[in-house]
């Protein structure tokens, strides 16, 4: 009889575009949300923040000192007040004008069309996101496993979301130099994500024997496509990446 080869095929990584196409728009703004779907990336990153009122914002920093025309805690300004404030461009100094954009109407620009891989954090020390970001998920009929994960650094808040959304996958993020491989083969997520350069073939390996997949994360941008192209050759499952047009090109080579 004929003997059958079949080949072996590695689906392709995924791409998550990282604050939005922050290389051409200010991050986490709608805008450069806009321009990463019409990319057509895998998913929209983003990361929350809760405004003192309660309120879930899009925005990395723990101040919107950097990403603002203002300065303070998110925390300590109502949304309305937070309003007042216009994003600046970051990573190329140039002046162009969009306020800080809701979780909520991030959800209403993109509906059903995108994937959101939302980033929770605790809120002065305690699990305060969980309960609204399900709501809001409900409410635009968002909370199943093609339109969200969910990531963190903070366990309790996995926890929190894994006991109101039981369905949607959870991602256990390690701070960089702080990776702990046993740790992450045993808690109970379907993947780990971990800052490029803690990231080795044999990270990804062990990872991928628990069936966890491996999502990478970068925090310099001065080395983040040379370090795309290191882990690409560990068969990574996701890229955090600000550079969405260079890790699709990178993705499709062979
Ligand atoms: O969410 C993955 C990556 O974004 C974690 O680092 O600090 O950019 O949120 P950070
Ligand atoms: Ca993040």
């Amino acid at each position: 009889a004929e003997i059958q080869i079949t080949p072996m095929v590695t689906e392709k990584a995924e791409i998550y575009a990282h604050r939005g196409a922050n290389d051409r728009f200010n991050e986490s703004t709608v805008t450069a949300y806009e321009i990463a779907a019409r990319d057509g990336v895998d998913a929209l990153e983003l990361d929350l923040r809760m405004t003192e009122d309660g309120e879930l914002v899009v925005m990395h920093d723990d101040t919107i000192d950097r990403t603002t025309n203002g300065s303070g805690k998110v925390s300590a300004y109502t949304l309305a007040e937070l309003r007042e404030f216009e994003t600046v461009e970051v990573f190329q100094q140039e002046e162009k004008r969009e306020t800080i954009p809701t979780l909520e109407e991030v959800l209403q620009v993109f509906e059903k069309k995108e994937h959101y891989y939302i980033e929770t954090r605790l809120v002065h020390g305690k699990a305060k996101m969980e309960t609204k970001l399900i709501e809001l998920l409900k409410e635009y009929d968002l909370l199943d496993r093609q339109h969200v994960s969910f990531q963190s650094f903070s366990e309790s808040s996995l926890e929190q979301l894994q006991l109101l959304a039981p369905s949607i996958p959870l991602t256990l993020l390690f701070k960089k130099g702080a990776f702990n491989l046993e740790k992450a083969k045993e808690v109970p997520y379907s993947a780990i994500g971990v800052e490029s350069t803690d990231v080795s073939l044999q990270v990804v390996n062990e990872l991928h024997k628990q069936g966890k997949e491996v999502h990478v994360y970068f925090t310099d941008l001065a080395t983040q496509k040379q370090e795309q192209k290191r882990v690409k050759s560990f068969n990574v499952d996701g890229y955090f990446t600000d550079f969405i047009n260079y890790t699709q090109q990178l993705l499709n080579d062979k």
